[in-house]
Formats: C-alpha cells, structure tokens, sequence
C-alpha cells in the first residue's frame, strides 16, 4: 500500500471482529517500529504483544479499579455517563485480539553525561526526547496495521493503572510501560474524524 493512501485510509478503530493476528504480521509490525527514528539511535524500546485473553481481562479490570478510585468532582458536567465514557475508552483493549504495549527505558544523553546538568533538565529543556522517540514508534505501528488490513488504536488512557498494568505484565526496572495501541480487524467502519485544513496549521517561512 502506498504510504499516502495508509495515511489517508488511518483511523482510530475500538470495535475488532473475532479472530487472531498471524503471529508473523504482528512480528513484521514490530520490526517496523523498530525502523523509526530515536534519540541518538537509543533504540530505548520493548515491545510486548498481549493476546492472552485473561491476562488483558485482569489488565482492563486494573484500569476500572483505579479509574474508580480518582476523586471525583460534584458537577453537572461529571456524571455517571460521562464516567463509564471514560471507562470505555480506557478499557476496550479487553476485546481486542492484540494488544501491544510499549516499554521504554530512560535515555540518557551525552549531555547528561558531560555536564551537570540533571536528566529531569535535559528532558524538560529537549522537551521529552523519550517520548517523541516513543511517538514515531508508535506511528510506524498503526500505519503498518492500516497495511495489512488490520485497525488499530493509540491507548493512553490506561496509564491510570500503571502500577498494576506493570505489576501484571512483569515491566521490570529500568524499563517502563509507556503506552498502548489495541489491533484487530476493523468491527464495521467509524466515521472519519474532521481535520484542520492544511490552512490552518502551516506557516511558511521564507
Ligand atoms: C497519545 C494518544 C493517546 C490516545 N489514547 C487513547 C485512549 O486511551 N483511548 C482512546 O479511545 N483513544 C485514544 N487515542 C486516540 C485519539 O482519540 C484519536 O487519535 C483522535 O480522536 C483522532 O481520531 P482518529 O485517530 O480516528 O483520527 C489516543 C491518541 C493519542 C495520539
């Protein structure tokens, strides 16, 4: 596929269809994340694919538990539907036949190294190389998944449970979960988000 029509064809998809991955396309989506570039060629990631059911049951009743947990403010705007929305959003990997959650460990640059200079300021002041680097990964991954036919999501919403979430998948130090992306194939067709206008978001400067 070409990558125009890859970009174009990209959507967010949370309904899947039953049915597993072939273990070789999920491998040859990972090689491909791997292609992206990283901060200094760090290469800080791991890539886990999870497709054991009861594990990702465990791992989305994590995330409910720990979304029950936030204080919640009284007001009209947060009520109970607009919590379980949330829920939802934060916990459809369950069906999914894939799930890829991305570890990553801290990069530590020559900066840091020569200098007194902390890892927290080189973070802030290069605006979290690490996670950039986790970013273009991550777009490799669902433009590959457009590729071979597959839908996909970027899941972050997760993360509230990160403790438990590592706990359960064995993330060991110094490694760390960054973020998810649900796969499968498409269940029925979303409608396509509107985008700004090239317009709107370019500024020539000549
Ligand atoms: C960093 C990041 C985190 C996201 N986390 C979630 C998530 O936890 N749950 C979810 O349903 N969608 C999540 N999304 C998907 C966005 O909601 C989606 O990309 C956006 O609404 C645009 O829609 P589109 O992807 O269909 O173009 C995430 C996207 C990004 C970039």
């Amino acid at each position: 596929m070409e990558l125009a029509q890859a970009i174009e064809n990209r959507i967010s998809i949370r309904s899947f269809s039953a049915g597993s991955i072939p273990k070789e396309t999920l491998r040859e989506i990972i090689r491909r994340a791997g292609m992206a570039p990283s901060i200094n060629n760090s290469q800080p990631w791991k890539f886990l694919v999870i497709t054991r059911k009861e594990l990702l049951r465990q791992m989305a009743a994590a995330v409910s538990e720990s979304l029950n947990k936030l204080p919640v403010k009284d007001s009209e705007d947060v009520n109970r539907a607009f919590l379980s929305r949330i829920e939802w959003y934060s916990t459809f990997f369950e069906d999914a036949p894939a799930v890829i959650a991305l570890l990553m460990k801290p990069y530590e640059s020559q900066l840091e190294k020569g200098t007194g200079i902390t890892h927290d300021e080189i973070t802030r002041m290069r605006n979290h190389p690490d996670m950039q680097t986790a970013g273009a990964a991550i777009q490799n991954i669902l433009l590959s998944a457009v590729d071979f036919g597959l839908g996909a999501c970027w899941m972050s919403a997760p993360l509230v449970a990160q403790q438990e979430l590592e706990k359960l998948l064995e993330v060991k130090e110094p490694w760390r979960l960054i973020t998810f992306v649900a796969m499968g194939r498409p269940f029925g067709k979303p409608a396509r988000k509107t985008r700004k206008t090239v317009d709107e978001i370019l500024t020539f400067i000549d």
